[in-house]
């Protein structure tokens, strides 16, 4: 089955180590343009910081980006965010309620303003056990919240529309470019990657220095994982689902 699209988390996967990324982009510059997937990295960085990321670490361009953990989708073709996506996030949202809820737990932080938009809220909560997330996703339900939980790498929690996702983001993106789930592949590194692994029919690829909060969720899916690690890792992937990378 060939790849059409590669949807590929940015921080701890195709970023991390600098000659790594370096390679990834050579190799991906390189592919000839009929055989190159659509580019749509899938970060829970803004689009704005994203795209600044992009730029610093010299990533090869994407033709999308999916930010803010799936609650924002850029297309770089027109340089602009697709408003409709917004759209899809049904049920109650409401960001002031979701922030009082979170401001009277112990031990959490705001994350810094560039980190934040009106669909997500993010905060610093350090080695928070799952019972404890469990009962922050308790909260927020019982308060007719149609919110959902998402933590990552020990440190980063997001709260964001029920729908909104990852694997949500990109499925809607599929839908809209007219492509096959199962032309898709993914690779990640961490909690927020999850749902990337459970799109039907997807391939995906966990690299080397995948967490394990990643690892003990997607076990059993269609994953193939990498030796090496972030972007060596991503290419070691890519090769293994056949793109002559
Ligand atoms: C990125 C974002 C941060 C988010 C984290 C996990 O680091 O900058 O806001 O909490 O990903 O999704
Ligand atoms: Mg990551």
């Amino acid at each position: 089955m060939s790849i059409r699209i590669f949807s590929s988390d940015i921080d701890g996967t195709v970023a991390g180590d600098a000659a790594a990324t370096t390679r990834f982009r050579d190799a991906w510059d390189a592919l000839p343009p009929m055989e190159a997937p659509l580019l749509a990295y899938n970060t829970g960085r803004t689009i704005e910081d994203a795209r600044q990321f992009i730029i610093e670490t010299q990533l090869p361009d994407p033709a999308y980006i999916i930010g803010g953990v799936g609650t924002e989708i850029f297309d770089t073709d027109s340089d602009q965010m697709i408003p409709e996506y917004h759209e899809t996030f049904g049920g109650h949202w409401d960001l002031d309620a979701i922030e009082a809820i979170m401001e009277s737990v112990d031990g959490i932080e705001k994350q810094p303003p560039e980190c934040l938009h009106p669909y997500k809220s993010s905060w610093f909560l350090r080695d928070a056990a799952k019972e404890h997330i469990a009962e922050l996703e308790t909260k927020v339900r019982e308060s007719g919240l149609n919110a959902c939980v998402i933590y990552s790498s020990g440190l980063d929690l997001d709260i964001l529309p029920a729908d909104a996702n990852k694997g949500n983001a990109l499925r809607w993106l599929a839908d809209r470019v007219n492509i096959e789930l199962d032309q898709i592949v993914v690779a990640g590194d961490s909690g927020n990657d999850t749902s990337m692994f459970f799109v039907p029919g997807v391939r995906g690829i966990a690299v080397g220095n995948a967490q394990s909060e990643l690892l003990e969720v997607i076990a059993g899916q269609q994953v193939y994982h990498a030796g090496a690690e972030t972007a060596d890792g991503v290419i070691e992937g890519l090769r293994h689902f056949g793109l002559a990378i």
